[in-house]
């Protein structure tokens, strides 16, 4: 049995339309895998402004508000679980500053964008704010238990 410590986490990572649109859900997907995450939920869908106004609760009265649900119903997005040791704060890192100009590059916005609302990708911020998003965004059985994919691991 391995000591390694080990704190297990899911987090909550969109594609969002812009992304989807420029056909970069391939890559997002490659580089969280790559890095040794496990995904565990996977869909695309067109979001609600209902599901949305939950989503970005606090940002309610920010005034670039109204364009975020613009843009976040423009087109389909690619939402996943993803499951790992610290994956919120490493997915965080990889997604990179929430505006592409402070981001670095190597980090997704950093690579791919240029626009602050059009930064491709979504991550939580926390564990709690993962916990509640995933819970808004994946019913039960969308999400699949820790240790599904280990049968043809040898
Ligand atoms: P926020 O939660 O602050 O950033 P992050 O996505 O990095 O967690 O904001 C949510 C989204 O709102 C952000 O990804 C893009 C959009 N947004 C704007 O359009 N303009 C802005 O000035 C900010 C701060 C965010
Ligand atoms: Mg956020």
């Amino acid at each position: 049995k391995s000591s390694l410590p080990d704190v297990r986490e899911r987090t909550l990572i969109a594609v969002k339309p812009d992304g989807v649109q420029r056909r970069l859900v391939g890559r997002v997907i490659q580089r969280f895998e790559q890095r040794g995450f496990k995904l565990v939920g996977l869909k695309m869908l067109q979001v609600s402004e209902e599901l949305l106004s939950q989503h970005y609760c606090e940002l309610r009265m920010k005034p670039f508000y109204p364009s975020l649900l613009h843009y976040m119903t423009s087109g389909p997005v690619v939402v996943m679980v993803w499951e790992g040791h610290n994956v919120v704060q490493t997915t965080r890192m990889m997604v990179g500053h929430t505006n592409p100009v402070e981001a670095r590059a190597g980090t997704v916005r950093g690579d791919f964008g240029i626009h602050v609302s059009r930064n491709v990708v979504h991550a939580s911020d926390s564990l709690e704010g993962a916990k509640r998003e995933i819970q808004l965004w994946f019913q039960g059985k969308e999400e699949h238990a820790t240790n599904f994919a280990t049968l043809w691991l040898h």
